[in-house]
């Protein structure tokens, strides 16, 4: 699992269809993952010849009634390889508890799609580690070769505040223990950095930090920055 690397989380952006085509035009690297808001994705997945589809969230269940809800098994449908699970907004501003985020990893799992399972946490101090463990249970009952992990602090979200690499480092590491001691099968897990990533930091982070990929959303939006950070971490 070792490319793509950089995974482009639109958010709730664009606001319009041409600007979803220009900003999947820029992106179309065969390293990066695209994930733009449902109703985009046909659209969009016409104009990806190299990067690969994804998307930003999903539901547990096949199908049904479940008015507003996207399934695993629609976006397989659809072309997508990877979907987000569990972001820290989508938490806060959806009340998305553990137990959902597990049914949904494994729903994507049963489709073959490679979930990017976020670990949100808090802020700089110690009480962000038991914050962090916690978040850690989702994956309690998964095969860890089958997930990316996103380490994603909530203080460096969307801020433009680079959250220091040697911090991320321990936190990557602390998480990598972590799921060493409850995984017996001594798989590694695949960890992602996500949080104000731009052209300046993204190869701190993965050279540095040792990330092996990075989860980027305000700067995937910005032509010359998604491009700047593409070139100077490709070749790694
Ligand atoms: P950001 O968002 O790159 O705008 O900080 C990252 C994320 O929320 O995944």
């Amino acid at each position: 699992m070792k490319k793509p690397f950089i995974v482009a989380n639109w958010k709730m952006n664009p606001e319009t269809l041409i600007e979803a085509k220009e900003i999947a035009s820029f992106s179309d690297n065969e390293n990066v993952v695209v994930c733009p808001p449902f109703i985009f994705i046909e659209s969009v997945k016409d104009n990806l010849k190299k990067a690969t589809l994804g998307a930003q969230n999903c539901f547990y269940e096949k199908k049904g009634p479940f008015t507003g809800e996207v399934s695993s098994k629609m976006l397989r449908e659809m072309g997508c390889g990877y979907v987000i699970v569990g972001h820290s907004e989508r938490k806060e501003n959806f009340n998305e508890e553990k137990e959902i985020i597990n049914k949904k990893i494994k729903s994507l799992i049963e489709e073959e799609i490679i979930p990017i399972v976020c670990l949100s946490e808090k802020g700089f101090s110690d009480e962000g580690l038991e914050y962090l463990e916690k978040e850690i249970e989702v994956l309690d009952d998964i095969p860890i070769d089958k997930v990316i992990i996103a380490y994603e602090p909530v203080c460096a979200i969307g801020t433009g505040d680079s959250y220091p690499v040697d911090l991320a480092k321990e936190k990557k590491v602390f998480i990598a223990d972590i799921i060493k001691k409850k995984n017996k099968a001594n798989t590694l897990p695949t960890i992602f950095y996500g949080g104000s990533v731009d052209s300046e930091n993204a190869l701190l982070y993965m050279e540095e930090g040792g990330f092996s990929g990075l989860l980027v959303s305000t700067s995937s939006l910005i032509k010359k920055e998604f491009e700047k950070i593409i070139n100077k971490t490709i070749s790694i």
